[in-house]
């Protein structure tokens, strides 16, 4: 068949992949998914107000809406933001349907085949399918407990022609958990502005602190207009509403509505006003305190099975928030077969994370997710896991 170019750099998900895996052996503990825990979401609040919505306001709330997004969303999106320092007008705000289409909006708007976009290494998954299809190159720059290397990156944007942005999640990052210092996040915005590059700051984990201190968005030393940041609420209230939001100038968001038009018209309006009405009607602060404490606990008991009983070689991140925690095996080790291992002899999955990097060279990763399994199925698994990589890495 003929098809476009672009169909032929399409690359499956290794999360899927990993996924159906583990789902084919019963009674798998997995530690692979990147789901917000379910039993945290708030769904006698949600019901509440879809039932007072439906009463009060069910002919708007079905019909069709402004592409633009649902108008009291977007209040309520620049009070959170307010609240963040992030000041933002109603006009440069797009409602998206989840921050995944705020990516590929980014990706839509700037890509020209050929271009670059720089990552770090490693980064999300989501982003690398989104911006592949536009058949542009990928740069990763390293990075370390602070966020991408500056030296390095300007390195990369030196030697790269046609370097459209940035994409960095900077807070708890997926898939390392790892967050970027103040100054690293000053020094990106410095060199977008020496380069004349776009920054897309994705920040769907970033209220899920567990300790330190929160460190302002990348937004907030935009001094340029250069930063578009991505914001969502799938992790805070519920992944299946698919609602994330686009903060720009109004020059990218009224192009971001231009192409929204031509892509689903508008994100769904009635989940755009349970939202809005939850906003409305319950404290989103004390939502966020929950997942807080529940994760918070998570990691620990994660991070301690990991510190006193995986072997030495494996190093480990320990993130201050987030959903995930990322294994650095000694070099050699493949992990993707490590896991048709692990399934088979100790029935634990985990996410290979060679995949999680535009270029070859890291199969020797793991990226493991606390959010989604409970406390027993963390001391369980990564009990099992312990053993089984002491054995392995023995060998
Ligand atoms: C870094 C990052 N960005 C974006 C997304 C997409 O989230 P959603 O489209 O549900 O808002 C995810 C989901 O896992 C993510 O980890």
């Amino acid at each position: 068949m003929n098809f476009a170019n672009r169909i032929h750099t399409l690359r499956p998900s290794a999360i899927r992949a990993a996924g159906k895996l583990i789902r084919s052996k019963e009674n798998c503990i997995s530690f692979a998914a990147g789901l917000p825990s379910s039993a945290l979401m708030p769904i006698n609040e949600i019901r509440e107000v879809t039932d007072r919505l439906l009463s009060e306001k069910g002919a708007v709330a079905l019909q069709y809406g402004a592409t633009k997004g649902y108008d009291p969303l977007l209040d309520e999106i620049c009070k959170i933001m307010a609240k963040r320092h992030v000041h933002c007008k109603k006009e440069e705000i797009q409602i998206t349907t989840g921050s995944q289409q705020g990516i590929f909006l980014t990706a839509m708007t700037f890509l020209n085949p050929g271009d670059t976009v720089i990552t770090e290494k490693p980064t999300y998954l989501g982003a690398l399918s989104s911006y592949t299809p536009f058949e542009c190159n990928f740069r990763g720059v390293d990075a370390d407990n602070e966020g991408m290397l500056i030296d390095e990156l300007e390195k990369a944007l030196e030697e790269e022609k046609n370097v459209k942005f940035v994409y960095a999640v900077p807070n708890f990052s997926n898939p390392t958990g790892k967050t970027w210092s103040v100054d690293r996040r000053k020094k990106l915005v410095q060199l977008a502005n020496k380069y004349d590059i776009m920054i897309i700051e994705d920040n769907p984990y970033g209220e899920i602190r567990f300790s330190g201190e929160h460190v302002p968005t990348i937004k907030s030393f935009d001094t340029e207009d250069r930063v578009i940041y991505l914001g969502s609420f799938s992790k805070i209230l519920f992944p299946g509403l698919r609602v994330g939001f686009s903060i720009s100038n109004t020059a990218i968001a009224n192009h971001f509505e231009v192409l929204k038009q031509g892509i689903d018209l508008q994100s769904n309006q009635f989940a755009q006003a349970q939202i809005a009405e939850y906003l409305k009607a319950y404290n989103l602060d004390e939502q966020i305190e929950q997942i807080v404490k529940v994760y918070g606990k998570k990691k620990d008991m994660m991070l301690e099975i990991i510190k006193e009983k995986f072997p030495k070689s494996i190093k480990h991140t320990n993130p201050e928030g987030g959903m995930f925690i990322w294994l650095d095996l000694p070099k050699g080790v493949d992990a993707t077969k490590l896991l048709e291992k692990s399934i088979e002899e100790i029935s634990v999955g985990f996410v290979p994370g060679g995949s999680f990097f535009t270029e070859p060279g890291y199969e020797n990763t793991i990226r493991l997710n606390f959010s989604t399994v409970d406390e027993e199925e963390i001391i369980e698994g990564m009990n099992r896991l312990a053993d089984f990589l002491t054995k392995e890495l023995e060998k």
